[in-house]
């Protein structure tokens, strides 16, 4: 629903906008819940099958069907999803593999403890997600792979890259962690490529009450060696045909998970309807200031993120603000992983991805959980609006991070200069 044209801005000064909002309560979708995880964790403790065993193969056909794959293989978390999958694929030493730079670590380091080299392509700025055309800058003879991210709930665009994949004969690993339920031409994630790599950390869509993870696959060989690979690979007992980790889903989180799971679809839809209500106060505020999310044609965005773009050098202000007002809000991330200490020995400049350089500056995530109300929404986005009252823009755009940190201003012109850029 619009709000109605010419209606005035809603006062932010109004006592019963000034609520404090949590970034995150968990607590909200566990409550009514309580009695059925409750019994769920007494069956596992009774049963005295803690380590993988009936609850998880129960979890993982339940999950196969609902990402439209025929196989799906429980773990430890979404990291050592990725790990096993690029294991599985054969990646190691002389490899590259194509991640973006805009992700959680998690993406790029599995690639990395394997031996491999992460390639990072920059985004498209409109939705946070690999840029197909950097897929195809950056395919060179060494690459083995490409793993696509569908982050904050919206599928990348997956169409270009699973052609270029096809052409060039390289494995495509969708990291889904953020995106279970989410649909690119309804098609679910996890289902495109070779491989899918779920997390159900408590923060996800769907979480465990700790740390744990799946794979997705057609593939019923690829099937076989990740089930191999998550027990040392080992099969049978003792006798070990590839050197695997050790990644298998305690029962106790897949008995947490299946009763969790009825809710996902209801979940799934109240993110959706906060999602609208978002769009509509910033409407209703006249917050031109906000750059909202683009959710683009034929996908199915599951919101496991709201992030809203901050531009002029306001972001961290604004977020201070908030915090003074006790309204939670989160930075993913504030680096691109291409400016990560760790990943200095690979050479990259942080103006080498000005898309994600500029969208680390300017990303703010605001509350989205099942559970958070209309009230505090409003006086989510009503604290904005008096934070806009009384700071008019005035710098530009990432000036002030700059004016922060000249170093890597020099660092940039340096780069730009290097490759022959006019200043
Ligand atoms: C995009 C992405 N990939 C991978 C992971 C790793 O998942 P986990 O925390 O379950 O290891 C996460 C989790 O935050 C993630 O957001």
């Amino acid at each position: 629903m619009q709000p109605e044209q010419g209606a005035a801005t809603p006062s932010f000064e109004s006592e019963s906008h000034r609520i404090p909002v949590p970034f995150l309560d968990l607590a909200r979708s566990h409550r009514p819940l309580r009695d059925q995880i409750v019994e769920a964790l007494a069956r596992v403790c009774d049963s005295g099958a803690f380590v993988l065993g009936p609850e998880v193969e129960h979890l993982e056909r339940i999950l196969a069907q609902y990402c439209h794959c025929e196989h799906a293989i429980a773990c430890a978390s979404g990291s050592d999803a990725l790990l096993l999958a690029l294991m599985a694929l054969g990646i190691g030493p002389g490899d590259e593999v194509i991640v973006p730079s805009f992700t959680f670590f998690a993406t790029a380091s599995a690639v990395t403890r394997l031996g491999a080299k992460p390639v990072f392509a920059d985004i498209d700025p409109a939705t946070y997600n690999i840029s197909p055309r950097e897929v195809a800058r950056l395919i060179h003879k060494n690459t083995k792979a490409i793993i696509p991210v569908h982050l904050f709930g919206q599928a990348a665009e997956m169409e270009p890259i699973l052609r270029l994949a096809q052409q060039h004969h390289i494995f495509v690993i969708e990291d889904a962690a953020q995106s279970i339920g989410a649909e690119y031409h309804q098609r679910r994630v996890g289902s495109l490529g070779q491989i899918g790599c779920f997390s159900f950390y408590p923060t996800k869509n769907l979480g465990a009450m700790g740390d744990a993870g799946m794979i997705t696959t057609h593939d019923a060989e690829l099937a076989e060696k990740l089930r191999v690979l998550r027990v040392h690979g080992m099969k049978p007992r003792y006798y070990h045909h590839w050197i695997g980790i050790n990644s298998r889903m305690d029962a106790f989180h897949a008995a947490t998970l299946l009763v969790k799971f009825n809710c996902l679809e209801t979940w799934i839809a109240e993110r959706q309807q906060i999602a609208d209500r978002y769009y509509q106060l910033f409407a209703e505020y006249k917050l031109a200031q906000v750059i909202l999310p683009q959710v683009l044609p034929g996908r199915r965005h599951v919101w496991n993120q709201f992030v809203i773009r901050i531009p002029h050098g306001q972001r961290d202000s604004l977020r201070t603000y908030l915090q003074e007002r006790r309204i939670g809000t989160e930075i993913y991330y504030p680096l691109g992983l291409h400016e990560q200490a760790c990943f200095q020995d690979l050479g990259y400049a942080p103006s080498d991805l000005p898309a994600t350089f500029a969208a680390s500056r300017e990303v703010l995530a605001l509350p989205i959980f099942p559970g958070l109300t209309s009230d505090e929404q409003r006086a989510v986005v009503a604290a904005i609006a008096e934070f806009f009252k009384n700071h008019p823009p005035r710098i530009q755009v990432g000036q002030s991070y700059f004016l922060k940190h000249p170093a890597t201003l020099r660092g940039m012109r340096q780069a730009s200069v290097s490759k022959g850029e006019a200043d």
